[in-house]
């Protein structure tokens, strides 16, 4: 076996001109890395007779142990170098691309991306909620259906108990009534349930609240700003309907409806000026302060934006019809 030896010359003349520590890993590695002249001559070494093993070995020991060294000064050299670029440890890892972006997350973006230049700020919700927060404080009556078993899960079957799975992002209202500052421009997204399951409708689905508090706001302003959303989210003139409608947190209440090619009318929203009850049970003083308050379903705009026409899909983990929406 031959052994260069020139080896260490060219390895401490290439180590002078280093701007970097990269480089210099790099240089080490080609030096005594795994595939390295000296490293990968110990593997062949047992292809050789006994007595000339025993001299290469020897020679390859030596070698090794001449340029672990010269790597070793030459680090301690350049870490005290001032001119040197470090390794920046800080810096994030390359990106790599698994599977796409679901369609319920891109909608969602799509509709919070319209309202966030509007300094709507975003807050998350519970899942989990007291009765408090997803009915009572919502000016919900006590024998309202959606207080019904069979409507909402409750943790505990036996009884009415304390805990639930939110029926609607409403609940988001309260909580930020009740912590933020005044005015208020807030928007909610995330996943109700209901017992509810066909083409349209689904166990767990995704709403996005949104609520004002603030001095001078009026139904003329919840309408504006509705209908320009709708025309921005479809991207062209879109006939809006404001139907009158009654929901017990809101007063007056309405359920927008878009005009749908053939189709016709199709619910999208429900709307209304928040009830002063509401506001009173946040200590809001309602002779100061006016609300309004829309939640959207996001499966239901996504199926008419991508022309879905079974929400069951958007859940179903087919990857042929997930892959149709890629980032
Ligand atoms: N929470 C209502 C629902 O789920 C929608 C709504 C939100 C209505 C805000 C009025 C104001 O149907």
């Amino acid at each position: 076996m031959q052994i260069p030896q020139d080896l260490i010359e060219t390895a401490a003349l290439k180590l002078k001109s280093v701007q970097s520590e990269a480089e210099f890993f790099q240089l080490r590695a080609q030096y005594l890395g795994k595939k390295s002249f000296v490293v990968s001559s110990f593997s062949m070494l047992r292809d050789l007779k006994s007595e000339e093993k025993v001299i290469v070995a020897k020679e390859l020991n030596i070698l090794k142990n001449d340029l672990t060294k010269l790597f070793e000064n030459a680090l301690q050299e350049i870490e005290g170098r001032s001119d040197i670029v470090k390794l920046d440890v800080t810096l994030p890892a390359d990106p790599f691309l698994v599977g796409s972006e679901h369609p319920i997350t891109k909608i969602s973006q799509k509709i919070l991306n319209y309202f966030i230049p509007l300094n709507y700020q975003i807050f998350s919700g519970n899942e989990i909620e007291t009765d408090f927060y997803n009915f009572e404080a919502l000016n919900f009556p006590e024998n309202h259906p959606a207080r019904q078993m069979h409507d909402t899960f409750y943790l505990n079957s036996n009884s009415k108990s304390e805990y639930l799975l939110r029926t609607h992002t409403s609940n988001t209202q309260i909580h930020a009534m009740l912590s933020e500052d005044l005015p208020l421009y807030m928007l909610s997204p995330g996943r109700v349930f209901r017992c509810d399951s066909d083409n349209t409708h689904l166990p767990m689905f995704t709403q996005i609240e949104g609520l004002v508090v603030d001095e001078a706001v009026t139904f003329g302003d919840l309408k504006g700003i509705l209908i320009d959303f709708i025309e921005d989210f479809f991207n062209e003139k879109t006939d809006v309907r404001f139907r009158p409608s009654y929901f017990p947190f809101t007063e007056p209440s309405a359920e927008v409806d878009i005009k749908f090619g053939s189709k016709g009318w199709l619910e999208i929203l429900g709307c209304g000026m928040v009830h002063p009850n509401v506001l009173n049970g946040c200590n809001i003083d309602t002779k100061k302060f006016r609300g309004f308050a829309f939640g959207m379903g996001v499966e239901r705009l996504a199926m008419l934006y991508y022309g879905v026409t079974d929400i069951r899909e958007f859940y179903s983990s087919n990857l042929d019809f997930l892959k149709q929406f890629p980032s």
